[in-house]
């Protein structure tokens, strides 16, 4: 019997954990009858506790997991996490969160990868926030229209999640149809953003950046030192610092800002694949 739903996310920023959350949250209340009673929730906060070791989610777990698209693919870090979670056709939502441009490769990347890890995944979506680089690409967003959006796939997931966990049996659950999501698994590694972090003058030397960067890219004894090489300017160590001081600077993130908004500056909505 399906007793756990578990949300993993991946969120430098803040704003996949939330949607990773608001849907997790949303299934959980759909999820009454019969087949699925006391369902708890819990959440794997994946920057935080990134998984060291194997773990598996058995055929009595609903999965949601969420990424950030980062240059139209999955994250690095959360690549070499999903090869650690296994699944027996346990019953999976992914989610991607981006930022206005193009989830690219993402979601499809997601799917796949879960897929091959033994998840069956039901449905996926791509959902918009706040670019968190060039904050005025979809500065407003998520906003009511998007929230509503959330409910509607979430509605759609339930009723899905209904029919095929309609049974006690494991081996009598059908499983899902193949879902004809957007996208390829490029060949090439990701592209690599040519902006990194780095603290201005109110730095306490504190070290917050430097123990939550998931690639050990900022020196420890002297954190104005980035190894760019490593750095993903994935923005966690720029939310981790607790004086404000550290950010992307340069002629090259603003220069990037300015053509971004203009060619991103076109609303597009959620769009998802059940
Ligand atoms: C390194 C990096 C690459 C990004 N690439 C894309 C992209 O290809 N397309 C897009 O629409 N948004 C892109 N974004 C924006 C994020 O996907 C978006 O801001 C997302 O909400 C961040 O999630 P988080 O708040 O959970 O960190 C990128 C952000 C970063 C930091
Ligand atoms: S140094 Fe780069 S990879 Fe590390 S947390 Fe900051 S932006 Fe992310
Ligand atoms: S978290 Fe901020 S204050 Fe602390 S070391 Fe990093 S940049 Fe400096």
């Amino acid at each position: 019997m399906i007793n756990k739903l578990v949300g993993l996310y991946f969120s430098p920023s803040g704003d996949t954990a939330r949607l990773t959350k608001r849907v997790a949250e949303e299934i959980a209340t759909r999820m009454d009858d019969a087949c699925i009673e006391n369902l708890s929730v819990s959440y794997i906060d994946l920057l935080r506790n990134p998984l060291m070791e194997d773990c598996t989610f058995d055929e009595e777990t609903i999965v949601v997991i969420g990424i950030p698209a980062f240059t139209g693919r999955v994250p690095l870090p959360c690549v070499k996490m999903i090869q650690k979670m296994h699944g027996k056709n346990t019953m999976t939502v992914c989610l991607v969160d981006y930022g206005n441009s193009s989830y690219g490769d993402a979601l499809y990347e997601l799917y796949t990868f879960m897929e091959d890890q033994g998840f069956s995944v039901l449905s996926a979506g791509a959902f918009v926030s706040q670019h968190v680089i060039f904050k005025k690409i979809a500065a407003c967003r998520p906003d009511v229209r998007d929230l509503q959006k959330v409910k509607e796939f979430c509605e759609l997931t339930s009723r899905k999640l209904h029919r095929f966990c309609g049974t006690m049996i494991q081996e009598l659950r059908a499983k899902p149809a193949p879902l004809d999501i957007k996208g390829s698994i490029p060949h090439k590694a990701p592209l690599r953003l040519p902006l990194h972090p780095t603290p201005n003058k109110h730095c306490t030397n504190c070290g917050a950046c430097a123990q939550i960067c998931p690639m050990g890219a900022i020196n420890l004894r002297d954190v104005r030192k980035v190894d760019v090489r490593k750095c993903i300017s994935c923005t966690a160590c720029i939310r981790a610092c607790p004086e404000g001081a550290r950010d992307f600077h340069g002629p090259m993130c603003a220069a990037s800002g300015l053509a971004l908004e203009k060619l991103y500056s076109k609303r597009k909505d959620p769009e998802w694949f059940l």
